[in-house]
């Protein structure tokens, strides 16, 4: 321990004033405890003047007690006032950054998007349903037989080739990926009592090459009837009802003769695309045809009774035309950006 200060009226004064600038200048409740410490508590001067008012000379001491007794309710009255002044600014800061902005934008929760080759095959599927017809589906591991055989193409037909399907190891599994909607005619017809007015969405695969109009697997939608008396009228009308449907009133369609080994007469199907890339045209849709007798033979359906007809679009093609979008591979590079531009309804 220093030796004591004596405990005179100046030093008494100087450390009273040190105390409370100390205690003046705190900013926060932990600077004014350590003012505290340093001026108020154990060892401070005016601690020590006070531990000392013992020794003081009896006639002084009253005096000297009472100038040191003084000098230290000031600082605690200093002490105490700015405790107060501290804690209400504390609680002010606390307040202002707890506060809760009710106005504020919150954060969004973002909703996927389905995608819109989902959502036009159930629209267009919607637009058979609405006429009557029924919805089927097949398999898109399908047999050999479904997908060609019984559609009348036989073993030398070109789509069976390596280059356009994709065939499933084992070879004699006899299991393709199906390369058409087409099959699900055939499954329609063994599996339905006559007439027969169904049509089935679905993913399809070939070996094409990816590019503006084409994809390795894509999705088609099949459509057969089969009922007494049809006729390649009711083929056009049927169509023509879906395209425009799908493109507006003042949709075009037009049949080009062509050949599909499981329709006769058989035609493809074009749509015309007055804001097409490079200028209007007209671009092929899909096939169709009068359902050959050999296809309802193979289905156990007499030709001479029942006749129908067929047909297949592509649906990523539909999704062209219906947005002007000149690439194809856009609606296949999973972006969900793509998606939430056509929201739920497409
Ligand atoms: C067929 O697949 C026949 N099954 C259609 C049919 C059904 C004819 C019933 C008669 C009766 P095609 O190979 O032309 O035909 O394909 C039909 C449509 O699928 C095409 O017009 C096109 O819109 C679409 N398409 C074909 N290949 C691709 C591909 N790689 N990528 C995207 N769409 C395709
Ligand atoms: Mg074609």
């Amino acid at each position: 321990m220093p030796d004591p200060t004596p405990i005179t009226e100046s030093a008494v004064a100087e450390a009273a004033d040190a105390a409370v600038a100390a205690i003046a200048s705190s900013t926060t409740m932990a600077e004014l405890r350590a003012a505290r410490v340093t001026h108020v508590a154990e060892y401070s001067p005016l601690a020590l003047f006070n531990a000392q008012l013992g020794s003081v000379p009896a006639a002084d001491r009253a005096a000297t007690g009472k100038l040191v007794g003084q000098a230290r309710a000031a600082v605690s009255r200093a002490s105490v006032a700015r405790e107060g002044d501290l804690a209400v600014a504390e609680e002010r800061t606390r307040l202002a950054a707890e506060a809760v902005d009710v106005t504020a934008v919150g954060t969004r929760w973002r909703p996927g998007a389905r995608h819109p080759l989902t959502l036009l095959m159930e629209r267009m599927s919607d637009i058979f349903v609405a006429m009557g017809w029924e919805i089927a589906e097949g398999p898109e591991l399908e047999n050999e037989w479904f997908n060609f055989d019984s559609l009348n193409m036989d073993e030398d037909h070109p789509a069976r080739s390596e280059q356009d399907t994709f065939f499933v190891d084992p070879i004699d599994s006899h299991l393709v990926l199906r390369t058409q909607t087409s099959p699900v005619q055939i499954r329609s017809l063994l599996s339905r009592p006559l007439p027969v007015y169904v049509v089935s969405p679905g993913k399809v695969f070939r070996k094409d090459e990816l590019d503006a109009t084409h994809t390795p697997v894509f999705h088609q939608i099949e459509g057969i009837a089969i009922d007494r008396g049809l006729t390649m009228a009711n083929l056009r009308g049927t169509l023509e009802h879906l395209a425009r449907a799908m493109f507006g009133v003042e949709a075009q369609i037009r049949l080009r003769p062509n050949y599909f080994p499981f329709t006769e007469p058989s035609a493809e199907m074009d749509v015309w695309q007055p804001n097409a890339k490079g200028g209007a045209r007209w671009v092929e849709w899909g096939g169709c045809g009068m359902v050959n007798p050999n296809v309802l033979r193979a289905a156990g359906i007499d030709p001479d009774d029942y006749q129908g007809f067929a047909f297949g679009m592509g649906i990523e093609r539909t999704l062209q035309f219906r947005n002007d979008m000149n690439d194809m591979r856009d609606m296949v590079e999973g972006d969900i950006r793509f998606s939430q531009q056509f929201g739920m309804v497409v």
